[in-house]
């Protein structure tokens, strides 16, 4: 393969960057200093950067898990709390969370070690639906929802247009399904929030076209060759 694709895999920099590294006379090739981007390297070529030497491509993972409450979703944790990462089993390969989800909040994290799709499906630009199924304080009015529909203001900002509707209710709450095109932090509560009926609890069903159906609270599994395919055309890749 190319020694700038091999770069990129191998996570030192986006192709890019890497082609920029190679044009500086930085990458040295089983000794010797290669400095085109085109230069051809197979998996047992010593590449080295700075002098130091790169690990080659890693393999590309794909976790879906269904992340139960009480789990941070950062790879570690300040407060020592326990993270979605320690509940892979046997998985040497150091994989991210694509997004975040609260502490408090259950339900559908991707993890991965395929940096540019994680970009990707985390830019507003690309307007990934993820898809809430939120329990609130009370009983919201067609006023409110449709506020949420519309975008409200949350830390100065308006949040874009969302689906909201009310599958059902009782005397002290309502549960609510919302699709929302985009991810501020805490968004949804925020937004729960701003109408007066805050959030008693929150699962995210659906994260681009994903569910988890099938999959207990703390599993998981990996994702089939035909999803990640529908992922990478999802956002252009
Ligand atoms: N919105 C929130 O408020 N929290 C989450 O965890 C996800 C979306």
């Amino acid at each position: 393969m190319r020694l700038a694709k091999y770069l990129a895999l191998s996570g030192v920099a986006s192709r890019r960057r890497a082609e920029k590294i190679i044009g500086q006379g930085r990458v040295v090739v089983n000794g010797e200093m290669a400095s085109k981007p085109e230069h051809r390297v197979n998996p047992e070529d010593i590449v080295e950067v700075d002098g130091k030497i790169i690990d080659g491509p890693e393999e590309k993972k794909y976790i879906l898990l269904n992340k139960p409450g009480g789990y941070i979703s950062t790879v570690t944790d300040t407060h020592q709390r326990p993270t979605v990462t320690g509940l892979l089993k046997n998985e040497s390969t150091r994989l991210y969370p694509v997004g975040r989800l609260d502490y408090d909040t259950t339900g559908l994290l991707l993890l991965t070690n395929d940096g540019e799709l994680a970009y990707r499906l985390t830019h507003p630009r690309f307007k990934i639906n993820k898809e809430y199924l939120v329990q609130v304080k009370g009983k919201p009015g067609e006023k409110a929802l449709e506020s949420m529909r519309k975008g409200l203001m949350i830390d100065g900002e308006k949040t874009a247009p969302a689906d909201v509707k009310i599958l059902k209710s009782d005397k002290n709450t309502t549960s609510l399904l919302m699709t929302l095109r985009e991810g501020k932090k805490r968004q949804v509560k925020k937004m729960c929030d701003a109408i007066g009926h805050p959030v008693i609890t929150l699962d995210r069903v659906s994260f681009a076209g994903l569910r988890y159906d099938g999959i207990k609270r703390g599993d998981y599994r990996y994702l089939t060759g035909k999803e990640i395919k529908k992922l990478y055309r999802l956002v252009g890749l």
